[in-house]
């Protein structure tokens, strides 16, 4: 299994694509060729949409990798908007550095170091959007900190919530068993939320989406 769209859709979408920026086409290929799980382009493209809607004044990620999502999200807010962005890997937390110095949105990034858990509790904004994309294991707990912190009309918006087809399969390999389980459990945790208005979108690897009430 390997995502939840069939292979000619992915590639007729692709043909389509309009993206000419460089350095994000690059982290694109780099994250590919080292395995580092950055989110779908289809979502990222949905995610700056959403940016360019709602205009978010601040924006919480939860889950840096290399920042591309950062840089995307950073290209699409207004003038006086920002984004701060969690990552506790050093050796990510270098990459991004260096992305978001290549990217001229250092203005707008402001990298923490550090566990989301231990980080998200005492931040002292709110925030308009928060996007939850770190370990699936910590979603429900970094989902409740999140919240908290979430302003009313906020968005949550959370990546993976289908795993590459897994929470819908019933074979699912042995590598994945725990990760898929934490997800399952997640979603009926999501959907349950009445503090939220919330639904899962099958784009990209699966987008939860959440309006806080
Ligand atoms: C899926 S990647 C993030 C991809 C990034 N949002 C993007 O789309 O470009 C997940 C990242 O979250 C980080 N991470 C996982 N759990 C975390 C936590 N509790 N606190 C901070 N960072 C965390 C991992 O080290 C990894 O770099």
């Amino acid at each position: 299994m390997n995502g939840i769209l069939h292979k000619s859709q992915i590639k007729y979408l692709k043909s389509l694509r309009k993206e000419k920026n460089e350095l994000i086409l690059k982290m694109e290929e780099y994250a590919e060729k080292n395995n580092v799980p950055i989110l779908d382009w289809k979502s990222a493209e949905f995610l700056e949409s959403l940016v360019q809607a709602f205009r978010p004044q601040n924006v919480l990620e939860i889950g840096t990798a290399i920042a591309y999502s950062s840089i995307r999200i950073a290209r699409s807010l207004g003038k006086n908007d920002s984004i701060d962005t969690i990552e506790k890997s050093n050796d990510n937390i270098v990459l991004a550095l260096k992305n978001i110095e290549e990217s001229s949105f250092g203005d707008k990034i402001n990298v923490i170091k550090g566990d989301a858990l231990d980080i998200i509790p005492n931040l002292e904004n709110n925030y308009d959007l928060i996007f939850l994309d770190a370990d699936k294991e910590d979603y429900e707990k970094l989902f409740d900190y999140s919240l908290k912190k979430l302003n009313r009309d906020g968005v949550i918006f959370i990546d993976n919530l289908l795993w590459k087809g897994y929470a819908a399969s019933d074979d699912v390999p042995d590598k994945y068993r725990n990760s898929t389980e934490a997800i399952r459990n997640f979603n009926n945790y999501f959907l349950e939320n009445e503090q939220l208005f919330s639904t899962i979108l099958p784009i990209g690897d699966g987008i939860g989406f959440g309006v806080k009430q």
